[in-house]
């Protein structure tokens, strides 16, 4: 007997098995709230997928992705191109971050922008005449993205495995531990390039650094002659708190990726800041940066990046993020008191609810009692809209009670 085949949507981080029947289909938003084709509202705990920052439906964006498109959509920007909105929006996100005189590389997913500062940092210690300086050092629990640098990089096992060979000279290390960095960085020292981590480990589930590890980071960096390099990509854009979480931790990185939160996802816009000391190694008269995607510098992803800055800031989204953490820990430290989760951990407003058994079951019964979680391992992770409002976050917390509850 042969099956049927198929539907042709092929879905990302999903069983290829499984019927398209059987996904949920989002049809509209606005504000933390999201409906499926039968009417029925979700509250988006995990804003998409970390990436939503100011809320679905907001006309302001498409004013400005329409008014973009009607007078340039599309246009390239290999040598000798420009376009004023990707020029504009790496001003504004330089100016925002720790690396004001830094610039801004621009890329369509986080993966593009990871993929690119490995080859960046790699690039610098070739052009500073060390060849065998390629070693990257990364972490358990590490998520960077899927391409073959970011896949490379991952600290979740499972994603780096089925894929045949992948990168050379990575190096993984435990994630919260500065011994086991130090460690690493007295063997090898000499051959690495870079250490890559994320502010607050969101995909491998909800890993804020111990106080002082990232300045321990920095210093080995700083020791051994390697570059830090910082993905931002959920970190970035105000949800730690600050407008990216090397602020919030207080240091300051060579590299850093950044993505989702951007556009809060209107449009696909990733990037890399890299510091002075970075361009400086590749500023030579002569030198051609040969790496770079089609749609780096798309202008109209660019114009919905600028529109997005904007309202963050009019809106003052990222001192909300902290407000929005403080009301998500204290429902959670309620749940703890009540015996219903073990504990809980984050930084602003990206959180974890470590549960005593598996996660799946609890977000499959929170998704059908109205609310969208992701589950990794024993944590359910939220991460929503910074416009989320308190009853909406109150009826996170309740639903979450509600579900351990019923899955017990
Ligand atoms: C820290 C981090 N880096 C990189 C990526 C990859 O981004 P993308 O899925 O846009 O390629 C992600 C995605 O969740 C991420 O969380």
């Amino acid at each position: 007997m042969t099956s049927a085949p198929a539907h042709p949507f092929l879905h990302a981080f999903a069983p290829p098995a499984k019927p398209e029947s059987d996904f949920v289909t989002i049809v509209r938003g606005r504000g933390s709230v999201v409906y499926d084709d039968k009417g029925k509202d979700y509250i988006d705990a995990l804003a998409s997928l970390w990436y939503c920052q100011i809320g679905h439906g907001r006309g302001e964006m498409t004013e400005a992705v329409t008014a973009q498109m009607e007078r340039l959509a599309a246009y390239q920007t290999f040598d000798p191109f420009t376009n004023e909105p990707a020029a504009r929006l790496a001003e504004m996100v330089s100016e925002r971050s720790p690396l004001p005189d830094g610039r801004v590389f621009f890329g369509c997913s986080g993966s593009e922008a990871v993929d690119t500062a490995l080859k960046l940092a790699r690039l610098v210690a070739q052009r500073r005449g060390e060849p065998d300086r390629q070693v990257v050092i990364k972490r358990t629990h590490g998520y960077h993205g899927t391409n073959f640098g970011g896949t490379s990089a991952q600290g979740i096992a499972a994603n780096r495995e089925g894929w045949g060979d992948l990168v050379p000279h990575f190096l993984e290390v435990p994630n919260r531990d500065i011994e086991a960095m130090a460690t690493a960085f007295a063997r090898h020292g000499e051959r690495v390039a870079a250490v890559i981590a994320e502010p607050v480990q969101g995909g491998g589930g909800i890993y804020p650094p111990p106080d002082g590890y990232l300045e321990g980071v920095r210093r080995l960096c700083d020791r051994h002659g390697a570059l830090m390099i910082l993905d931002e990509v959920i970190c970035g854009f105000g949800r730690t708190g600050e407008w990216f979480g090397a602020q919030t931790f207080g240091v300051t990185p060579d590299l850093m990726t950044f993505a989702k939160g951007v556009t809060s996802g209107y449009l696909p816009l990733s990037g890399v800041i890299a510091s002075r000391r970075v361009c400086e190694a590749i500023e030579e008269p002569g030198f051609v940066l040969r790496t770079g995607y089609t749609y780096s510098g798309h202008p109209t992803a660019a114009a919905a990046g600028i529109r997005n800055l904007e309202i963050i800031a009019d809106e003052s989204l990222v001192e909300r993020a902290r407000h929005v953490g403080r009301a998500l820990a204290d429902g959670l430290d309620a749940l703890a008191a009540d015996g219903l989760i073990a504990s809980h951990r984050g930084a602003g407003a990206v959180r974890g609810a470590v549960l005593e058994g598996d996660a799946a079951p609890v977000r499959a019964d929170m998704l059908a009692r109205g609310v969208i979680v992701r589950p990794i391992g024993n944590v359910l992770a939220l991460c929503p809209p910074l416009v989320i409002t308190d009853d909406e976050i109150g009826r996170i917390i309740d639903t979450m009670a509600d579900s351990i509850r019923a899955v017990a």
